[in-house]
């Protein structure tokens, strides 16, 4: 290990250093650098116990990818939660599927492929106005991905005055990303946000400086570059350095190679349109002279070419390293409702958790949320323009109700169009029933479209989740549940099928005690599933009872009749004194004692 000036024999065979060893190195390095303010205290974090066995240092090929995702899958997830936007979702999950793909493969298929086959990198740019899922977009697909994946912003390069060494230290947290690893640190992907920031415009001059400089610091890693991992003044990287060692038992390279890192880069290009639109008019390709609405606009951005992205001041061997281009789309007022009605959308979602956090439920009715698609397109701000919609309205709420006894409020389109009003008159008469008809009636309608949401998206949930929706009864309650948690469906369904593994996990255990097979029918299982979701439940408790009271009986009607199998109805469950004695003396009437 070599720290500054100063060289630490530790190969492959030979001990570790000892910690104070270690810390002596340190602190001797450090001295040199800092003088002696600095002082290295050992602690276990850092430095393993003196007896603490190092792992064995690990095979060769000592990563596996974990990426078995299609693009249609990685598509299908991205359904869930984006509205409109097929074209980007299309490319990005394409793109970034075969990326990892096409490394599994390599890494799998040593030797029978050139490792010089299509190297050229399919880094992507995405373009459209602000507001229309981009960043979630990117968001959504590393929380998917499970592979190394760094997020950055173009503006914080610029903001940091020193251009490429921010460049770099965003590639460098691949390798944390990677958990230490570094081969599968130079397989991630590197994304990019607000790029359109560091384009030059032709009229300034200091600014544009430090952006071209990015552009540029940008274009080697880009294509291909060894990035040093350490630089050698860099003490916290020289701890990593032994930290790493200490978990992988290997000697980190000191570079981190670019070559296969995947480069995703978005902005919103505010005014390319005008760009494109001069040079196609140029052309004369019959566009008409005047744009205004964003679906005018989209079209012109449809058309992008690299010349206009160089106009727009980019320089062109930036461009040219970003071949795939998606551009997204301007939402309108249905998209914007569908947005809203999504059980998945985060806007709703958080609201409705600032008002809990007060213990206040708040529920929209379908007009509201038009209503508020309808305020929220008038914006230009695309899907940001609901966050504003959403506090215009309820912010004199989230203020006031907390200091008053009121735990439910419907949002109706009356309080999105005159909130003050709405407050004053609740706050005059909060008794009234017309408020409680009116939360309970929006709270119904908010049961019916989640229903319907299940419902619609039965085939896909039963799969994922591994529930059997078929049942109407069942696809109601577990809306319910969906509706009284402030939770994004995937993890309602998570903890549903939890709910339901507990079921089976029950009837497995209970045969493998007692050898005897208990069937909990239909009802039985969603009463048990229900009384789970409900927390009246907890499943070993449940289990406990269950043998308690029915191992006796049971085991006695198998000793006498030789029955090994029981079908268990959920009275069973619900009154098991009565359905017992009942059972006992169905099955052994007559059986001499
Ligand atoms: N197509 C969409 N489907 C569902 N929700 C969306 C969509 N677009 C945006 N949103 C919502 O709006 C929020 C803001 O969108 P996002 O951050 O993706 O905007 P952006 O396109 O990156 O804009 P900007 O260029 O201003 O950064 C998201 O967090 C999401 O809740
Ligand atoms: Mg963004």
């Amino acid at each position: 290990m070599r720290l500054g000036g100063i060289t630490m024999k530790v190969t492959k065979n030979e001990r570790m250093p000892k910690a104070d060893e270690l810390a002596q190195e340190l602190s001797n390095f450090l001295n040199q650098k800092f003088g002696s303010r600095i002082k290295i205290i050992p602690t276990a974090a850092f430095f393993p116990d003196e007896d603490e066995t190092v792992r064995p240092p690990p095979e060769e090929k000592d990563f596996e990818i974990k990426f078995d995702l299609k693009p249609e899958e990685l598509v299908a997830y991205l359904d869930q939660y984006i509205v409109r936007q097929d074209k980007a979702k299309a490319i990005l999950a394409t793109k970034i599927c075969t990326h990892f793909n096409r490394v599994k493969y390599q890494r799998d298929n040593e030797g029978k492929v050139s490792d010089t086959v299509g190297r050229i990198k399919n880094n992507v740019l995405m373009l459209g106005p602000t507001g229309v899922g981009k960043t979630y977009l990117i968001k959504l697909i590393a929380n998917k991905l499970g592979v190394p994946f760094v997020k950055g912003d173009a503006t914080k390069f610029t903001e940091a005055g020193y251009v490429g060494a921010d460049v770099e230290d965003l590639i460098r947290d691949l390798l944390r990303e990677a958990d230490h690893n570094l081969e599968l640190a130079q397989y991630g992907i590197v994304y990019i946000d607000e790029v359109d920031k560091i384009a030059s415009s032709n009229d300034a001059f200091g600014h544009d400086i430090s952006r071209s400089g990015v552009q540029r610091a940008l274009l080697k890693p880009m294509e291909e570059t060894d990035i040093d991992l350490k630089a050698s003044h860099d003490p916290i990287g020289i701890m990593e350095d032994f930290e790493s060692y200490r978990k992988t038992g290997k000697r980190n390279k000191r570079v981190l190679n670019t070559r296969n890192i995947l480069f995703i880069m978005s902005g919103a290009f505010a005014d390319i349109k005008d760009i494109i639109k001069k040079r196609v008019a140029s052309q004369k390709m019959g566009f008409g002279a005047k744009i205004n609405t964003p679906e005018e606009d989209a079209l012109f951005l449809r058309k992008i070419k690299s010349e206009d992205l160089i106009e727009y001041g980019f320089e062109s061997e930036f461009v040219g390293r970003l071949p795939v281009n998606a551009v997204l789309d301007p939402l309108s007022v249905d998209d914007l409702f569908t947005i809203l009605k999504n059980p998945n959308n985060p806007t709703i979602l958080g609201k409705k958790m600032d008002f809990m956090a007060y213990e206040i439920k708040i529920k929209f009715s379908d007009e509201a949320l038009f209503m508020l698609a309808e305020q929220a397109y008038s914006q230009k701000t695309g899907a940001r323009g609901l966050v504003s919609a959403i506090e215009e309205a309820l912010l004199i709420f989230e203020k006031k109700l907390p200091s008053t006894k009121i735990k439910k409020i419907a949002i109706t389109k009356d309080v999105i169009s005159s909130p003050q009003k709405v407050l004053d008159s609740l706050l005059a008469d909060p008794h009234h029933s017309k408020w409680t008809d009116q939360y309970n009636r929006v709270a119904n309608d908010e049961l019916a479209n989640m229903s319907q949401y299940i419902q619609e998206n039965r085939e896909r949930l039963s799969k994922q989740f591994s529930v059997d929706l078929t049942d109407n009864n069942r696809v109601t309650y577990l809306a319910d549940y969906c509706c009284q948690n402030i939770m994004d469906l995937e993890t309602s369904f998570s903890r549903i099928q939890t709910a339901f593994s507990n079921v089976d996990k029950i009837e497995t255990d209970f045969k493998k005690a007692h050898k005897i097979e208990i069937i909990l029918e239909t009802s039985a299982r969603d009463y048990l599933v229900q009384q789970q979701l409900e927390r009246a439940l907890g499943i070993e408790n449940f289990f406990e009872w269950f043998n308690k009271n029915f191992e006796y009986a049971l085991k006695l009607i198998h000793e006498k009749k030789g029955q090994s199998s029981f079908v268990i109805p959920k009275e069973a469950l619900v009154d098991s004194e009565v359905y017992l004695e009942n059972l006992v003396k169905d099955h052994l009437q007559g059986v001499g004692s």
